[in-house]
């Protein structure tokens, strides 16, 4: 096993780009770890983790404005691994060594035609002298900066420089993003030959550190530890590698919330027993959490109270059991991230009430084995650990529940309906093989009625709103171009089986400005 001083590790820098954890990403398919830090780490802290490579990430802002973000003054002097800059973080190490960085005329945007100057670059060994590349910049690099040289250029405008001797890269072109096509071999190349990493690590090698550190972390005496399963993919696969290292310590909690899809919480558990061998134990408390929404319409007010009920249930289940001194939490990478400013507002926009008061309410330590891993890598690792595709591959669904896609109040009949809106919507995606072709998708209880007609009847119901969208993590998001007929299909078939409802509408806003969730 090796420790984190031990483990290749190359850093990141992030200026805030949207493609920060696309790098990462990429660079850990590729078998090296990586960490993302905020571009302004000292570079003490950043040599703490001995990395073996750098990468400074692109970034919306412009480096010859007074408030763009700069790295450590002596990062260039000080670190003795390779530098590899992409787009602003090109233009960043351009300024810094005396190259000129200008506006364009207009922002670059799209694909543009790669010409390989120097086929020997270490960057583009093994590549075709000619390659489709993805721009995203408002700025360019006009000269070099002294002792470099230009590898690589788009028009007559430079793209790629490189000094062999200071062993400094940087790239105008996103080599991260799906549409560079050989991008990942550019990434290899700067991994591989210029930084000589070995590229063994694995998720599966990450788990197998985590599930000693856990068996450390709990020691051998009586404490036990207790996670709550949400139904989704991070507690289900926290709670099977905190079982492989404790077993019979451990206890599942699956709350029934009465929030949750249709049938959601029988087949859960059934799926949950049939593969997995945890000690879960299941509280129905839909009451419960359906007294205290009674009249709620406020979107904040009701997290909150759903928060407050669930830890009030939770706390209640505990205290069956003796010496709970833990709590698993499925916390991932994403969320320990420190976001970069410049990112703008994120999730903090509405509370997560998940289990985030359980722990100091219930004076418990906090277990998570997740939070080095990105969803894909939780997914993969869940798979080696026998938690069901049907798990694994479902879309996220927020802790609050159907409460936060019933605008108004949430009531008895409400639920009803939107789940049966819901099963439609679901069956509809998945016969047309879409389901997994969008991050998410869901119908939205409106709090409105419309007129209608229904044979020669007048109707006045309600409308529902169709939500699909796509997304890499969740925290940029696009509304999701599905088909015209199966929208139609969808519609027929709420009209005329979901009673109560005479109008379908479908929401066509990215995120930012909107949200996934409406409320
Ligand atoms: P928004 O609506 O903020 O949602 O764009 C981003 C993602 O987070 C999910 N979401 C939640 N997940 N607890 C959760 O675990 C919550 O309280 C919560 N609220 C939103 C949402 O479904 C989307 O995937």
């Amino acid at each position: 096993m090796h420790t984190n001083n031990q483990r290749e590790t190359v850093v990141i820098l992030d200026f805030g780009s949207q493609y920060t954890q696309l790098i990462a990403r990429r660079v850990r398919e590729a078998g090296v770890y990586c960490e993302i830090l905020p571009f302004n780490t000292s570079v003490k802290a950043i040599s703490s983790r001995k990395p073996s490579g750098l990468i400074l990430s692109g970034s919306p802002a412009s480096v010859y404005h007074d408030d763009a973000p700069r790295p450590d003054p002596l990062l260039l002097e000080k670190m003795d691994c390779p530098v590899l800059g992409i787009c602003y973080g090109l233009q960043v190490l351009a300024s810094i060594l005396g190259g000129e960085v200008r506006p364009s005329k207009n922002r670059e945007y799209g694909y543009a035609r790669l010409k390989i100057l120097d086929p020997n670059s270490p960057l583009f060994q093994g590549l075709p002298l000619e390659l489709d590349v993805w721009m995203s910049h408002g700025d360019h690099v006009i000269v070099p900066p002294p002792g470099f040289t230009v590898t690589a250029q788009t028009a007559d405008a430079l793209n790629a420089f490189e000094s062999l001797s200071r062993r400094i890269y940087g790239l105008q072109f996103h080599p991260e993003v799906v549409h560079t096509p050989l991008g990942s071999m550019v990434l290899r190349n700067f991994l591989f030959r210029v930084c000589k990493c070995r590229g063994d690590w694995t998720p599966l090698a990450a788990i197998k550190g985590q599930i000693e550190r856990i068996r450390q972390q709990v020691g051998g005496g009586q404490d036990k530890v207790i996670c709550g399963i949400s139904g989704g993919v991070d507690s289900a696969v926290a709670a099977a590698l905190v079982n492989q290292a404790i077993e019979n310590r451990q206890v599942c909690v699956f709350v029934n919330n009465g929030l949750l899809r249709e049938r959601e919480f029988e087949l859960t558990t059934a799926l949950l027993r049939q593969n997995m061998n945890l000690n879960l134990q299941v509280v129905r408390a839909e009451h419960m959490f359906l007294k205290a929404l009674r009249g709620i319409t406020d979107p904040e007010k009701k997290r909150k109270t759903i928060g407050r009920i669930f830890i009030e249930v939770f706390e209640e289940k505990a205290r069956e059991f003796r010496n709970v001194k833990y709590l698993v939490q499925g916390t991932l990478y994403p969320d320990v991230i420190e976001s970069v400013a410049l990112r703008g507002p994120s999730s903090v926009i509405k509370s997560h009430h998940n289990v985030g008061g359980l722990p100091k309410k219930m004076k418990l330590k906090l277990i998570e084995p997740l939070r080095e891993l990105f969803k894909d890598e939780v997914r993969l690792i869940g798979r080696e650990l026998g938690v069901p595709e049907e798990i694994l591959t479902r879309h996220p669904f927020p802790g609050p529940g159907l409460a936060v896609r019933i605008l108004g109040e949430v009531t008895d009949d409400n639920i009803k309906l939107l789940q049966a809106a819901d099963r439609v919507f679901d069956e509809e995606l998945r016969l047309a093989d879409m389901y997994h072709t969008v991050w998410q998708a869901f119908p939205i209880l409106l709090p409105i009625s419309t007129v209608g007609v229904m044979g020669d009847e007048r109707t006045y119901e309600r409308v529902i709103a169709l939500r699909a969208v796509t997304s890499v993590d969740g925290m940029t998001a696009d509304w999701a171009r599905l088909p015209h007929d199966l929208l139609a299909r969808i519609s027929t078939r709420l009209v005329s089986e979901v009673s109560g409802i005479n109008r379908v509408v479908y929401d066509i806003s990215s995120k930012p400005p909107s949200t996934i969730e409406w409320e």
